[in-house]
């Protein structure tokens, strides 16, 4: 039987369970999310899928949200899906079943998988992120185990309007009042290396005279901010700095970059 396992990943966390799946299940294939965000329909012959995704204020990233929507769906007979998340994936398994739902299909199992924070503004201790580290691999095992099983895993039924209202709520405290919306880079220890042109997943980033500037719809995964050498990349009060970034030790940069290929 083909698997194709699909991700998307600002990062690491995602990719990283995503390659360990596949690696994990017969016959199965990692494909990234991004390098398909400019496909109108997008066609695959498995009968098996699994989306690994992170966590975004509780809901599924768009790139994620408009791949589930476009996907051909007809030869597939078991879906799973992996909600990485910070410690409360909220609605996004539910989203998740509803657009599957939407399109004649069901969520055969839905897990969510505690693994290290990456918003920055909700840091984790170190003994927090050392342990969740540790622990993943395990976790993984088991949801390899339910899926090569093709086992069921339902998705415990939540309120969706309470889950959407929060949802604005997170979204309006990170992006507006933390001021996510607002990324700037520090001129005085930028390098113009590049490296956030080139590991942003939407191609959003463009350096200009030597310094990065933002145009365009972004996808809040943070691989600008994370993946900068110098945190030279800071959004509105947030001091970014060697302490708060993070990528998981796994995944390489070169990997984050190639996703959009
Ligand atoms: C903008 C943003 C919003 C987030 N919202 C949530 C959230 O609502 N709940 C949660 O548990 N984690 C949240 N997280 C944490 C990520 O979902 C988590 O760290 C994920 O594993 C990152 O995946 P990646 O490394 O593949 O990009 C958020 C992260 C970002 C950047
Ligand atoms: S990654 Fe950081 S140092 Fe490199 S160009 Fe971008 S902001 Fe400057
Ligand atoms: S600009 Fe930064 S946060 Fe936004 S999509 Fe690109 S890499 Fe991600």
């Amino acid at each position: 039987m083909k698997t194709s396992v699909y991700y998307f990943s600002g990062t690491g966390n995602s990719l990283n369970v995503a390659k360990h799946i596949a690696k994990g299940i017969e016959n199965a294939k990692v494909v990234s999310i991004a390098s398909l965000q400019n496909q109108k329909v997008v066609e695959d012959d498995s009968e098996r899928l699994v989306i690994v995704t992170p966590t975004y204020y509780i809901k599924l990233p768009n790139i994620v949200r408009k791949f589930i929507n476009k996907i051909n769906l007809e030869k597939v007979d078991y879906i799973a899906v992996i909600a990485t998340c910070g410690g409360g994936a909220g609605y996004v398994l539910n989203e998740a079943e509803e657009l599957l739902n939407r399109k004649g299909k069901n969520l055969d199992a839905g897990f969510e998988l505690d693994m290290v924070e990456n918003s920055i503004v909700l840091k984790l201790s170190e003994d927090v992120i050392r342990e969740r580290l540790n622990q993943e691999q395990g976790h993984v095992n088991e949801i390899i185990k339910v899926i090569s099983n093709k086992e069921m895993r339902q998705v415990s039924s939540k309120s969706k309007t309470r889950h959407q209202m929060k949802s604005k709520v997170l979204e309006f405290v990170l992006k507006k009042l933390a001021g996510l919306d607002r990324k700037k880079c520090k001129k005085d220890i930028c390098v113009h290396c590049g490296i956030c042109e080139k590991v942003c997943p939407r191609s959003i980033v463009t350096i200009k005279d030597g310094y990065p500037v933002w145009n365009g719809e972004c996808e809040d995964c943070m691989a600008c901010i994370h993946w900068c050498p110098k945190q030279a990349i800071s959004f509105g009060m947030i001091r970014v700095n060697k302490e708060n970034v993070y990528h998981h030790p796994n995944v390489t940069m070169k990997e984050i970059i190639d996703q959009k290929q």
